[in-house]
């Protein structure tokens, strides 16, 4: 339900937009919806700096990214348009609206909406109360309603992201997800493949499949039958004109025997598996509430490889989580050791009001925090290196997705999801190139191209 009070001063109904998005791949999918509904209302997007309104779409995962976001509406509060000085209309959307929506509207006059995850499809109704005079907050998490209300066509780039699943009911201790984003739900089968057609004609050669759990999808095909993300898979792979299938951000525990499988034989899934482990102390998994242990995580990359061997293998972890002792950390240590990963995001653990570990005994201190978190970020950086040494000399489609720094510079993705930079006259963003890795460094690789290959 959108709830209004009234405001002193009404801003005019918005021509211009400009959403800004912080956090996870999920929120840049929803950004992009949300500017798709602004444009089938006749708005055009513009820059921050000359925008009627102002969205933004916010992360709560981290006290730092919930930081960020604050000061950022501190910023924009104080904004006036540069063309004519008058302030824009201001917008909070996403998990940090979700967690502290009200709190939100009470500390901040200058914010105008606010508005959860789960019901940015009502923003167009919410603006024009704004206009009238009303402040809009709508914090409802109704499940799927706004997948069915927003505008179906869509341009794309020639990577996009579709997001198939939101939410999460696995409450790992540490994560405000399931509050902010709600339990896990599916989108249906039929909405999922009439989007990643339409993506694929309007100009996508790659989508990445989203969820919070993307792996823990689940559905019905045409026919009735009970369907998983790998039957998903196999049904984008026979979309022709889609080159690239991948899909993040997968659970251990739904890393079915049928996901599996896919690595090896569909041809369009990409050799890339992110499948956070967080830590490799069992007692400290226990406590995060995680289901899995050290070692059947070990156990999925090790029947992931063998199916693919060629596969990078990136992951999540948190440093510092209450009671974790030396001898945790170096088991996490361990772990890595074991896995060598391609890429991997680390955290130093935060609390997160609400949570249950955020009142846990024993919080560590910050500044062994610090240290453990400096020794992983060492370890899984020069595994990073490493494994962008091991793909020298190797011959690969890169899909151009990007201007590099330097004119006639064009930035892609490796199949193993490495920044590869090429440079050759002629090419253009969208194309599939085949290249000789030649060159690599720690965040990216370097090519020579073969010659263009078939999309
Ligand atoms: N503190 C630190 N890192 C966190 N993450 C989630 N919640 C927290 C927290 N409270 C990390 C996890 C997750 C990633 C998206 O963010 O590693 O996989
Ligand atoms: Fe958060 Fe755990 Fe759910 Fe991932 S699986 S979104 S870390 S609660």
């Amino acid at each position: 339900m959108t709830k209004g009070t009234t405001v002193d001063s009404p801003k005019k109904a918005p021509k211009t937009f400009f959403v800004q998005n912080y956090g996870c791949q999920m929120n840049v999918y929803d950004g992009e919806r949300m500017a798709d509904q602004f444009a089938a209302q006749g708005m055009t997007s513009s820059s921050k700096d000359d925008a009627d309104l102002i969205v933004l779409n916010t992360c709560h995962i981290r006290e730092k990214a919930a930081e960020k976001v604050y000061s950022e509406i501190g910023r924009v509060g104080k904004k006036r348009k540069q063309a004519n000085g008058a302030q824009p209309m201001i917008a909070v959307a996403g998990c940090v609206a979700q967690a502290e929506g009200a709190e939100i509207s009470r500390r901040s006059p200058s914010v105008d909406i606010v508005v959860g995850p789960q019901a940015y499809h009502k923003l167009p109704e919410m603006i024009a109360g704004v206009a009238a005079g009303k402040r809009g907050l709508d914090l409802d998490l109704p499940g799927l309603d706004k997948f069915d209300v927003l505008p179906k066509k869509r341009k794309s780039g020639p990577t996009a992201f579709l997001t198939v699943q939101e939410g999460c009911d696995k409450f790992c201790t540490y994560c405000v997800v399931p509050y902010t984003r709600g339990a896990e739900i599916s989108r249906s089968w039929s909405a999922l493949i009439d989007e990643a057609k339409a993506l694929v004609d309007g100009g996508a050669k790659e989508i990445t499949l989203l969820g919070q759990n993307v792996n823990a999808w689940t559905g019905e095909d045409d026919s009735g039958n009970a369907v998983g993300l790998e039957d998903l898979i196999r049904a984008l792979d026979r979309i022709s004109g889609l080159a690239r299938i991948r899909y993040v951000t997968s659970h251990p525990n739904d890393m079915t025997d049928g996901l599996i499988a896919a690595h090896g034989d569909v041809e369009k899934l990409m050799p890339y598996l992110h499948l956070p482990v967080q830590a490799g102390s069992d007692r400290i998994l226990k406590a995060m509430n995680r289901s899995h242990s050290a070692d059947s995580y070990r156990r999925i990359i090790d029947a992931v490889r063998k199916i693919r061997p060629d596969i990078a293998i990136s992951g999540d972890f948190i440093v510092g989580f209450p009671g974790e002792s030396d001898g945790d950390f170096e088991d996490t240590m361990r772990l890595v050791e074991y896995i060598n990963y391609a890429s991997a995001y680390s955290f130093k653990y935060s609390p997160r009001p609400g949570t249950p570990a955020a009142t846990m005994a024993d919080q560590v201190a910050p500044q062994i925090m610090d240290e453990r978190l400096q020794r992983l970020q060492q370890l899984l950086g020069q595994q990073q290196y490493e494994f962008n040494r091991s793909v020298i000399g190797q011959s690969c489609d890169i899909l151009l997705e990007r201007k590099g720094k330097y004119e006639g510079q064009l930035i892609g993705k490796s199949p193993w999801l490495q920044s590869t930079h090429v440079d050759m006259p002629g090419l253009k963003i969208g194309d599939m190139v085949r290249v000789q890795i030649n060159e690599a460094g720690y965040s990216s690789v370097t090519g020579d191209v073969l010659m263009q290959a078939a999309a």
